[in-house]
């Protein structure tokens, strides 16, 4: 087991490259890898950085499967929020990664038994293997808010104060962010096989330090990663961990 590999590199642009290095390394080896991937700020840089290697032939997009990872719920079609629109123009369009090689999560009908189904399928196409995530400032992972068991699976969520706050920079104010989500669960995402965290900037520095040194349970859910039985890397910035 081990614990995660903990990688510090110098800014936000050694992260991206850094992360896409390991990526790309993982496309390599498991060509039809099923992968998991994030929006948010953090992994832009990541994903922009494996167009470049995809671009100059060294990472290899043509086989993989992308699961969605989180999205909110009560959003109309086109509608400018929406987290799939976000990974469309970030991750899948510039990787050349075609509707048929993604899956979605379920935001309407029964959701409970569709989430179920979600991951009946997902653990039939033998899981992920790799998830690409962000660190939350409340210690989430996807939508996994505090508390967040080990095992939750994929389900519907509403989001906290933090995350509320946090995604408003992304749209505008709090009133602009919904209050509800689908997110992939805790059991999904620590089972896969190689999991890359991406963490930048001062405003990370406690959660990140509380994830990955402080107590394990369901208070701070990044903090699962120490006992995950994968390959966990951390690949965070200095001001996101400090010279120590
Ligand atoms: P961020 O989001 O990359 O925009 O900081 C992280 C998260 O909430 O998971």
């Amino acid at each position: 087991m081990g614990g995660p590999r903990i990688q510090v590199v110098q800014d936000a642009d050694e992260l991206g490259r850094a992360g896409a290095d390991l990526v790309a390394g993982v496309f390599a080896a498991t060509p039809a890898a099923s992968v998991v991937v994030a929006t948010g700020r953090t992994p832009m840089g990541l994903y922009a950085e494996l167009a470049g290697c995809r671009r100059s032939g060294l990472a290899d997009t043509t086989r993989i499967t992308v699961y969605q990872l989180d999205e909110y719920l009560g959003l109309e079609p086109g509608d400018r929020r929406s987290l799939f629109g976000w990974m469309r123009r970030r991750f899948l369009e510039p990787l050349g990664i075609t509707g048929e090689r993604v899956v979605r999560l379920p935001l309407g009908g029964d959701l409970e038994g569709a989430c179920a189904a979600f991951d009946r399928a997902l653990e039939e196409r033998g899981g992920l293997d790799l998830a690409i995530l962000g660190l939350g400032p409340n210690g989430h992972l996807g939508f996994n808010e505090p508390p967040s068991d080990p095992w939750a699976p994929t389900r519907v969520v509403d989001l906290s104060p933090v995350t509320i706050v946090a995604n408003a920079s992304y749209w505008g104010e709090v009133a602009d962010v919904p209050t509800r989500a689908v997110t992939m669960g805790m059991g999904q995402l620590l089972s896969a096989r190689a999991i890359v965290l991406v963490v930048s900037g001062k405003s990370k520095r406690e959660i990140a330090h509380r994830a990955l040194e402080g107590p394990v349970g369901p208070g701070v859910p990044a903090s699962f990663l120490q006992e995950a039985a994968s390959g966990v890397t951390v690949i965070v910035d200095r001001a996101a961990w400090g010279n120590g």
